[in-house]
């Protein structure tokens, strides 16, 4: 997805598309198509779809991320009119194309290099910043909210259904005795107390012990479930016949939903499944971007 590096001392980040020929191909970008970008993100899916369906492509492109759609207003601003930028949730795309249908749909879910890497935004625990995790800075919402507010019991749900996390009990006992002598607020304040929750011979060696938690709390503020439902429910309105629908997705619990939705979906005559197995990135995309390796790419056809 994207990475970091150090150049004449600042600190540079660049989102590197993930899965981009595979998507291209699926996509079967032509001059004249019109393609929703529907997660622009730093706008590098989006660019190459308009280099390969110059000179008259259209991509119309959301993203709800203010520093996100900075990011990808630069990079498309060479492409003109050939671009619509909203900065709205994609589950509005059914109003805002009204009649309108497009040739193909790109989901690639998950966070933008800007999101994960700004401390600010509270979605690493690298660093610490507040807990925040809004995608969206105009959500009410925060993480820090969810975590000092929540019941015993909501915790722990969302623990074990949004992050799939053995621990989810516990770690949410240790957030409401945590919380009653003070406010949780910062990232590494969550993270030390699912750090000391967790017994040490339980701990991953390869991954954060706070990841699963974090991926809950992410999911729960910014309703991502829920908005994939939708799009995956709606979405195939905006395409016309033949068209094409890509998701990208970044764990378990997304490409679960995608691949039952697409199931039922093809069972009902509606559409047809381009790839009976995800696509992932090969060997040298993901030592070139490692960020890329849990990608699965699933495609389908609106008949
Ligand atoms: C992985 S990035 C996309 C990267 C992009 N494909 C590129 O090549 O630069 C995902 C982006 O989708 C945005 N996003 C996630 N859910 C969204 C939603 N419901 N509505 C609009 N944007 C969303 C995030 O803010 C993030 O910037």
């Amino acid at each position: 997805m994207s990475f970091a590096f150090q150049q004449a001392g600042f600190e540079i980040l660049r989102h590197i598309p993930v899965l981009m020929e595979e998507v291209i191909t699926f996509l079967r970008c032509e001059p004249g198509r019109t393609y929703i970008d529907a997660t622009l993100g730093g706008g590098g899916h989006a660019s190459e779809i308009l280099k390969r369906t110059a000179p008259d492509g259209v991509v119309i492109g959301m993203e709800w991320d203010e520093d996100a759609l900075t990011e990808a207003k630069n990079a498309l601003m060479p492409f003109g009119e050939r671009v619509k930028i909203f900065r709205e949730n994609f589950i509005h795309l059914p109003d805002l194309m009204k009649a309108e249908s497009v040739d193909g749909i790109l989901l690639d879910l998950g966070l933008s290099s800007f999101q994960v890497e700004k401390e600010g935004r509270g979605f690493s625990f690298r660093g610490d910043g507040p807990l925040d995790m809004r995608m969206d800075q105009r959500m009410d919402q925060t993480a820090a909210d969810l975590v000092n507010h929540l019941s015993l019991e909501e915790l722990e749900y969302i623990l074990f259904h949004y992050g799939e996390e053995s621990w989810a009990k516990r770690i949410a006992k240790a957030i409401v005795q945590e919380r009653e002598q003070e406010p949780i607020e910062t990232t590494q304040t969550l993270r030390k107390i699912v750090h000391r929750t967790i017994p040490r011979r339980f701990q991953s060696r390869r991954i954060d012990t706070a990841t699963k938690t974090f991926q809950a709390f992410r999911i729960k503020v910014n309703d991502e479930l829920e908005n994939l439902r939708k799009i995956l429910e709606g979405g195939w309105m905006l395409l016309k016949k033949g068209g094409r629908m890509c998701i990208i997705s970044f764990h378990s619990l997304e490409d679960r939903m995608v691949k039952e939705t697409f199931r039922k979906l093809e069972k009902e005559g509606e559409i047809r499944i381009l790839t009976q197995k995800p696509v992932t990135p090969s060997e040298e995309e993901r030592r070139r971007n490692p960020r890329s390796r849990s990608a699965k790419l699933r495609c389908a056809e609106r008949v």
